[in-house]
C-alpha cells in the first residue's frame, strides 16, 4: 500500500493569552478527526498540541496534497476557532489566513508537511516508526542545525559510517522568501555539505523541505518550512514549524535524530516573535508559560502496523529526565540572552521585524533623521 503520513497544525485560538488551546477545541478536532476516521478518509489520526498549535498527526491512502485530507484538517480548525471564538480566547482563527482555501491548503496558513513511501512491512523497512516534531514561537528554520546535524554529520549521526547510509542524503532547500512559489535546489550530503550550510545557516531565510536517501530513494524527512508573514503580508504570530522524521534501518535511529536537540540553540521567536531565544525540547501538550515566551519544541514517536494504523500508543520522546539538564540548560542560556534586553544579538535583525509593529516605530523615526550640516558657511555658498 503507498501511505501518506500528514501532518497539519495551526494555531486557531489559546486560552489565558498565547498559552495552549482550550480542552473543548482539543475535544473538538478529536472529534471531527475520529469522525474522517469513521467515514474511511484516514486510517488513523493523533492530535496533540505544542504552545498554542495544535497538530493533527494522521495516516491515508490519498497522497500528499490531497484535497480531502487538507480539507479535513481546514473545517476541523474552523470548528476549533468558533470555539475557541464562542468562549472569547485569544487568536482565534490566527493562522487561518486564507478565505475558503479550495483543495490544498499550503500556503493557506497551517503548517503542512506531508510524505509517502511503500507500506509493506518487508524489503527495506520490515518495521515503519517515525516521528513528529512539533515547535512553537519559533521561526520556520527551527530544525536546519538538529537535522542538519542528524543527517550530515557523523559527530551526532555514526550511523552516516554504515553501508545503508554512506552514501549520505539529498537535502531539498526551500527559499521562504520567494513570494513567487515553491522555489527549491537539491544538494547532496555529504559531497555538498558546506553548501547546505551555507543557505541552513540562515533559519530565516532558507529552510529543508524534505530529505531523501541517496542509496534507497526513499523520503526520510519532510518539514512545513514556510513565512506566514509572507502569505499575510504582515506579521501574524511566529511559523512554529512541523517535521515527519522516519527512523532506524536505513534511517538515523531516534537519538541519533534527537540529540542535535541537547545544544537547545538559539533560534528566531520567543515574545513578539522578534528575539533570539534557545529552543526547549518539552514534553507533549506543553504550555508556554515560563518567564519568557521561550520557543519550545516536543517530539512524538509511533510505529505502524500491517493496515496503517498507529501502534497501541506512542512515545514521547522528550518526557525523559535526561531532558531536564537540558531544560535547565536552555533556561539559563534564555536568561543570559535576555539579560541584555533588545540590544544587538538578542532581538532579531531589522529585516527580519520589517513585517511587524517594530517596523512601523522605526520607519515612523526614519523619516526624522535629517543630514548633518557640517559644510563650512563660505562652501555653502
Ligand atoms: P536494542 O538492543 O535495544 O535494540 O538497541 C540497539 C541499538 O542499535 C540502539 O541504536
Ligand atoms: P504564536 O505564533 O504562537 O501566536 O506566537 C507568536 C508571538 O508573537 C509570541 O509573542
Ligand atoms: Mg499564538
Ligand atoms: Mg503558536
Ligand atoms: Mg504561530
Ligand atoms: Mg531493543
Amino acid at each position: 500500500m503507498r501511505l501518506t503520513l500528514s501532518v497539519i497544525k495551526a494555531d486557531v485560538g489559546s486560552i489565558g493569552g498565547h498559552t495552549k488551546p482550550s480542552s473543548r477545541m482539543i475535544a473538538t478536532v478529536e472529534g471531527e478527526v475520529a469522525k474522517a476516521i469513521c467515514n474511511g478518509l484516514l486510517i488513523d489520526g493523533f492530535i496533540c498540541h505544542t504552545g498554542d498549535d495544535i497538530a493533527i498527526i494522521m495516516t491515508h491512502t490519498r497522497g500528499e496534497g490531497s484535497s480531502e485530507v487538507h480539507q479535513l484538517a481546514w473545517k476541523t480548525f474552523l470548528a476549533a476557532t468558533s470555539v475557541a471564538k464562542t468562549s472569547g480566547l485569544y487568536g482565534a482563527g490566527q493562522d487561518l489566513l486564507a478565505d475558503a482555501p479550495s483543495g490544498n491548503i499550503r500556503g493557506a496558513g497551517p503548517g503542512v508537511a506531508e510524505l509517502s513511501f511503500d507500506h509493506s512491512l518487508s524489503g527495506l523497512r520490515p518495521a515503519e516508526s517515525f516521528m513528529v516534531f512539533a515547535a512553537d514561537k519559533c521561526g520556520p528554520g527551527a530544525y536546519n542545525l538538529p537535522l542538519y546535524l542528524a543527517f550530515a554529520d557523523p559527530m551526532y549521526c555514526a550511523g552516516l559510517m554504515l553501508p545503508p547510509m554512506i552514501q549520505g542524503f539529498r537535502f531539498h532547500i526551500i527559499d521562504m522568501d520567494n513570494t513567487a512559489g515553491d522555489s527549491l535546489l537539491e544538494l547532496d550530503a555529504p559531497a555538498d555539505s558546506y553548501h547546505i550550510a551555507a543557505l541552513l545557516r540562515d533559519n530565516e531565510r532558507f529552510g529543508i523541505d524534505r530529505i531523501v536517501s541517496r542509496t534507497h530513494g526513499e523520503v526520510a524527512a519532510a518539514v512545513s518550512a514556510q513565512r506566514l508573514h509572507a502569505i499575510a503580508g504582515k506579521y501574524t504570530g511566529k511559523d512554529d514549524p512541523v517535521a515527519i522524521v522516519r527512523n532506524q534501518g536505513i534511517f538515523p535511529a531516534p537519538e541519533e535524530i534527537i540529540s542535535p536537540f541537547a545544544k537547545a540553540h538559539f533560534v528566531g521567536g520567543d515574545a513578539r516573535g522578534s528575539h533570539v531565544m534557545p529552543l526547549m525540547p518539552v514534553p507533549l501538550n506543553t504550555p508556554v508559560t515560563g518567564m519568557y515566551c521561550l520557543p519550545i519544541v516536543s517530539c512524538v514517536g509511533f510505529s505502524i502496523d500491517r493496515e496503517g494504523r498507529f501502534a497501541e500508543s506512542y512515545t514521547d520522546f522528550f518526557d525523559n529526565p535526561a531532558w531536564d539538564e537540558v531544560r535547565r540548560r536552555a533556561q539559563r542560556k534564555a536568561i543570559e540572552m535576555r539579560s541584555q534586553g533588545w540590544s544587538g544579538a538578542a532581538m532579531l535583525p531589522y529585516s527580519e521585524l520589517e513585517y511587524g509593529g517594530f517596523r512601523d516605530t522605526v520607519s515612523g523615526l526614519l523619516k526624522r533623521f535629517r543630514l548633518r550640516d557640517d559644510r563650512k558657511p563660505e562652501a555653502a555658498e
